[in-house]
């Protein structure tokens, strides 16, 4: 079966990246990875793309007077690779309304809350800021609403004391590479409808929880 052609938009580190091309690299694994973007010249990221012998693409949001110009930018360079899912994966820029509806159900995310909890920045210290026992990531469909878009999957991870940010972050990215190819596996093969507000997971509303066995 023609696996899924899946781009992956990032900003920088690319350990999200890094952890779907390894999946991807999976034999029988359902989805490809055919491009990869950064917005930032020299992302780290780029070298995980390179390595594995993927196309690579910097588009430089700088380079252009508008959102709207640099979205239409990207979209463009999606189309013409016949991208089919995108994937943002530490993709430091808003996606406009019109972006994110002309990819509506072809577009996700991955963020480090277990969401609707502290959706936007320093989701870690928050979450140690509100005494939670339990933290983790969520992979969504992006609405035009940031961070609040359907559940797909979520990981999460206990808060153990004397955690800090970091500690949480390293323990909650664990996660993240367990999370985010799992929800690019169910994409692909089809297990996931978008249906309204929801995502269904062979008919069930999500999101699947992945609750990794380290923890
Ligand atoms: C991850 O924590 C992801 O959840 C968030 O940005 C971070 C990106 O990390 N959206 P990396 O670049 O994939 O290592």
């Amino acid at each position: 079966m023609a696996r899924l052609k899946t781009a992956v938009l990032f900003s920088g580190r690319g350990s999200n990246l890094r952890a779907l091309i390894a999946a991807c690299a999976a034999p029988g694994f359902p989805a490809e990875i055919i491009l990869a973007v950064s917005n930032q010249i020299g992302a780290p990221g780029l070298d995980y793309a390179a390595q594995a012998g993927i196309p690579a693409r910097t588009v430089p949001h700088r380079d252009f007077k508008t959102r709207e110009e640099f979205e239409q930018a990207l979209d463009k360079i999606l189309r013409a690779s016949g991208v089919e899912l995108i994937c943002l994966a530490g993709f430091m820029r808003v996606l406009n309304k019109g972006f994110v509806e002309a990819w509506r159900g072809k577009l996700i995310n991955i963020h480090p809350s277990l969401l609707p909890d502290f959706p936007g920045l320093d989701t870690h210290r928050r979450a140690l800021e509100a005494h939670k026992s339990r933290a983790g990531c969520s992979v969504h469909f992006v609405s035009p609403e940031v961070d609040a878009g359907p559940l797909i999957v979520q990981a999460s991870v206990p808060v153990l004391p004397g955690d800090d940010e970091h500690k949480l972050a390293a323990r909650v990215l664990i996660a993240e590479h367990q999370a985010y190819p799992l929800a690019l596996k169910l994409i692909a093969e089809g297990h996931v409808k978008l249906a309204g507000n929801q995502a269904l997971i062979d008919g069930k509303p999500g999101p699947l929880q992945l609750n990794p066995a380290a923890t």
